[in-house]
């Protein structure tokens, strides 16, 4: 099947080299012609590193670098059947180039979005044939990433989730099907990984350094959660949350901080600005966390019990299965091990107990724990 890649930026560049690993031809799309230029260099040098690892043969890498046409002209779409859009994230522009995009490609063509906040509905909302759409949601960066989020809309064809579930597990990611609800699975189940670190930081409990401290040496975690928010960028990571929190109708468990609202309006995006929660500048001393267990354990016993209970939400509201929802947090973001295997293993009476315990002390809705917590229900 020819597959196309709408927008050649971070993700549209990797998908279409995740689908020409996989032996597909691609046309790949972007209105800026320097973006395509640059997506082609980056391939190269990616494939020139994959050859010295000896991960990918010369031969092997021509043939992945000559099956993607990069092209401005959008109508170079005709034949393709499955385009993936990775455009900017705004509804507006998406609404407009997927009614050019079907004016272009034939009825069979299904038309796909990577967006990571909209809705599939509202962007297949403009679609006179709106049954061919879905999202197919890779993670960054998409040829590494095991997991792909496939997102059936309401207006979706059974038979297109079958073809687009089977399309991209053939090219060997993991593949766990959610429905249509803001930030799917992972985006949604991550939020208190941030949220409840932000909010432990500013009621005084502990500095940045000794969060990040107590969740990777005593929760496991590859990274606290400053130093991962200053990764992804805080501009980033509070549009997320923002937007989460908005599409939720402002439910308060997923309020944004001000804290990491004030570093957004400094500019203290993270490492691509030098400074975020921590100093990056060359010569910067990282601060030192205050190593104290009973402390580290506390904080992580919190940060973990808000996301297991929202692990269990998106269960409880059929977002998607237990399985898939410990197969997200796994393969999408690498966390240690899947919320509702861990939940089990620290034993769900543990995890009511505290989110009962912080209920009370707060009075506040944020901790009200899930049904299927309260009511024992096994997963
Ligand atoms: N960056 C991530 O970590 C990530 C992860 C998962 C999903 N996403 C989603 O993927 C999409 C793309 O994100 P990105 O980070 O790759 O963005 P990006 O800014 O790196 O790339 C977007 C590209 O789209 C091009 N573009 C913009 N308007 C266009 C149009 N009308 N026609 C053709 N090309 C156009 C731009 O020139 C640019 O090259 C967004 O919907 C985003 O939410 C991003």
């Amino acid at each position: 099947m020819l597959i196309g890649v709408l927008g050649a930026g971070t993700m549209g560049a990797g998908i279409a080299q995740v689908a020409a690993q996989n032996g597909h031809q691609v046309i790949l799309v972007d209105t800026n012609e320097e973006q395509l230029q640059k997506a082609q260099k980056q391939l190269s040098n990616t494939m020139l590193r994959l050859i010295e690892k000896q991960k990918v043969t010369k031969e092997k890498s021509s043939d992945i670098q000559a099956a993607i046409t990069y092209t401005t002209v959008l109508s170079d779409f005709a034949p393709c059947g499955l385009v993936i859009e990775a455009i900017v994230e705004n509804l507006a522009v998406k609404h407009e180039v997927f009614s050019h995009l079907e004016k272009v490609v034939s009825d069979t063509c299904i038309l796909a979005s990577n967006t990571s906040s909209l809705s599939i509905a509202s962007i297949g909302g403009v679609l006179k044939k709106a049954n061919r759409v879905i999202g197919i949601h890779f993670f960054n960066p998409a040829p590494l990433m095991p997991l792909v989020e496939i997102i059936p809309a309401v207006q979706t064809e059974n038979e297109i989730l079958e073809q687009a579930v089977s399309l991209v597990k053939s090219w060997g990611k993991t593949v766990v099907v959610c429905k249509d609800t803001p930030g799917f699975i992972v985006n949604r189940v991550a939020r208190p990984f941030y949220g409840e670190a932000l909010r432990i930081y500013e009621e005084g409990i502990a500095d940045f350094a000794t969060i990040d401290w107590a969740m990777t040496e005593i929760g496991g975690f590859k990274m606290g959660p400053f130093t991962l928010m200053d990764y992804i960028g805080n501009d980033v990571n509070y549009a997320v949350t923002a937007s989460v929190f908005e599409a939720f109708y402002y439910d308060p468990r997923f309020k944004p901080s001000f804290t990491q609202k004030r570093h957004k309006e400094a500019g203290y995006f993270g490492r691509k600005t030098g400074r975020g929660y921590y100093d990056y500048s060359e010569g910067a001393i990282l601060p030192t966390p205050t190593k104290d267990y009973v402390l580290g354990q506390q904080i992580v016993d919190r940060i973990l019990a808000m996301l297991i209970n929202e692990a269990y939400d998106a269960v409880f509201m059929q977002v998607a299965t237990a399985e898939a929802v410990d197969l997200a947090m796994t393969k999408g973001v690498n966390y240690p091990k899947g919320l509702i295997e861990w939940s089990k293993e620290i034993g769900t009476k543990e995890i009511l107990n505290r989110l009962e315990t912080l209920f009370s002390f707060y009075g506040e809705d944020r901790y009200r724990p899930n049904p299927l917590l309260r009511n024992n229900v096994f997963l």
